[in-house]
């Protein structure tokens, strides 16, 4: 007999209720309560089956179901009590389930474990993070697509070495990240198609000896096909390390737009303007504008690459099939998830609202000698100059032009004919950088 102490789920062989600590190591139902609609949708679906194949009755599932219903209810306005004590989501939904049901409560677990039961939670829970996450690029790309538009012929500066190299539009500088943006979401389409997989039926690890029909419960959550082998059924997680890296890259892409934001705000550059609802001020120094959401979407890399590092690690030398480490995976993922959409999120705001000093970006075109690679071009085109002696002339005309303080397209012809007496007036074709 279970003694009046210990657990009610599982504490057939046990005399002793678990320590304060090993109850607070062992709950996981702090975080995982947030697959509770996942869990409830895998149980409703289990119990139509076992009710289909004969494995427990009609009116068992009916009500059964109802009590699930009702439990779902509950969490939805917040009158349900959810209990360290019942370790995890499962067990405190069951042990609800049977408070409204009673006994027959104890059928649902029937040819189920919950390590199956789990990582079928788990898998729809990404599942439905990755259709978000898409959802939210897209929105992303969608602003940057509608500033590209209105930008398309203001000219910029393009650098290299964050040095001004070339005159590009502002148009290509934003569809650069929509394109990275573009195979982020790739990404997280093939995370979904990957892990679209059901576990359900593998049970505990070896599978069940009842009758069950994993093809239904597999249509029914909405599954491609069940796994088939139950081991890696219940103990594979790679899906969860691949949203990660998923996760990772996007945030790894909106860090390096935010650092161009963060430097192109910089009174020193002067390039945009960031509205007030996406900026902060200084306690201390009145004069400042400061741009913290861009400085946040950039911090945030450190917890997205920590995440993935933390769940590879888990699952680094895990034997086969399930270890209770694995209950560490939802917390991760679960936080790159909610980061990754702020992040998303925050840069369309930042975006959408910004004011882009179109005037002041082509002035550092001009003043950057930007267009000293189409002059270099020129003389091999029309000169038949070598490129290493078009460099090279190319340079000593930038030089010319840095020693009077002008601009290249400010020189005189007669200047730049002593550096090349075939140099001819059509130059100055190629000299501003509206050309
Ligand atoms: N809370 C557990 C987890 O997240 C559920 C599976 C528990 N299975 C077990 N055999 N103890 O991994």
């Amino acid at each position: 007999m279970t003694k009046e102490n210990s657990n009610k789920m599982w504490g057939g062989r046990f005399e002793d209720k678990p320590s304060d600590i090993m109850e607070q190591i062992n709950a996981s139902i702090g975080i995982d309560k947030r697959m509770w609609r996942q869990d409830i949708r895998g149980s409703i679906a289990h119990a139509t089956m076992l009710s289909q194949q004969g494995i427990i009755s009609k009116n068992e599932a009916v009500e059964i179901v109802n009590g699930l219903n009702k439990i779902a209810e509950e969490i939805k306005s917040g009158n349900f009590e959810f209990k360290a004590s019942l370790e995890d989501i499962h067990m405190n939904i069951e042990s609800r389930l049977r408070e409204i049901i009673g006994d027959v409560a104890g059928k649902l677990h029937t040819a189920r474990s919950r390590n199956d039961q789990v990582a079928t939670d788990f898998r729809m829970w990404t599942r439905g993070a990755a259709d978000e996450l898409v959802h939210l690029i897209e929105e992303l790309q969608g602003a940057l697509e509608a500033l590209a538009q209105k930008h398309k012929s203001d000219i910029m500066p393009g650098f290299t070495h964050l040095q001004a190299a070339q005159p590009i539009t502002l148009a290509m500088h934003l569809g650069a990240y929509s394109q990275m943006l573009e195979r982020d979401k790739g990404r997280f389409i093939d995370c979904r198609a990957r892990l679209n997989e059901c576990p359900l039926g593998s049970a505990a690890l070896a599978g069940t000896p009842y009758p069950i029909d994993r093809k239904f419960t597999t249509e029914k959550l909405g599954f491609d096909r069940p796994i088939s082998n139950t081991l890696d059924a219940v103990s594979a997680r790679d899906f969860a390390n691949e949203f990660l890296f998923c996760a990772a890259q996007t945030g790894l892409h909106l860090s390096r737009l935010a650092e161009e934001i963060i430097i192109w705000a910089t009174p020193q550059f002067g390039f945009i303007q960031l509205s007030d609802a996406w900026s902060t001020g200084s306690s201390i120094m009145p004069q400042k504008k400061n741009p913290d959401a861009a400085e946040l979407v950039r911090g945030k890399c450190g917890r997205l690459n920590g995440n993935l590092i933390q769940m590879m690690t888990i699952m680094k030398g895990l034997p086969l099939a399930y270890n209770k480490d694995l209950q560490e995976d939802k917390e991760p993922v679960f936080d790159s998830f909610d980061s990754i959409s702020l992040c998303l999120q925050a840069m369309k705001g930042m975006l959408e609202s910004a004011t882009f000093h179109t005037d002041a970006m082509l002035e550092s075109a001009e003043m950057g000698y930007t267009t000293a690679t189409a002059l270099a071009d020129w003389l091999v085109m029309n000169l038949g100059l070598p490129f290493r002696d078009a460099h090279h002339v190319t340079g000593a005309i930038v030089k010319m032009a840095e020693n009077k303080g002008c601009k290249l397209d400010e020189l005189n012809l007669s200047d730049m004919q002593e550096l090349n007496p075939a140099i001819t007036d059509e130059i100055f074709a190629v000299l501003s950088v509206k050309k």
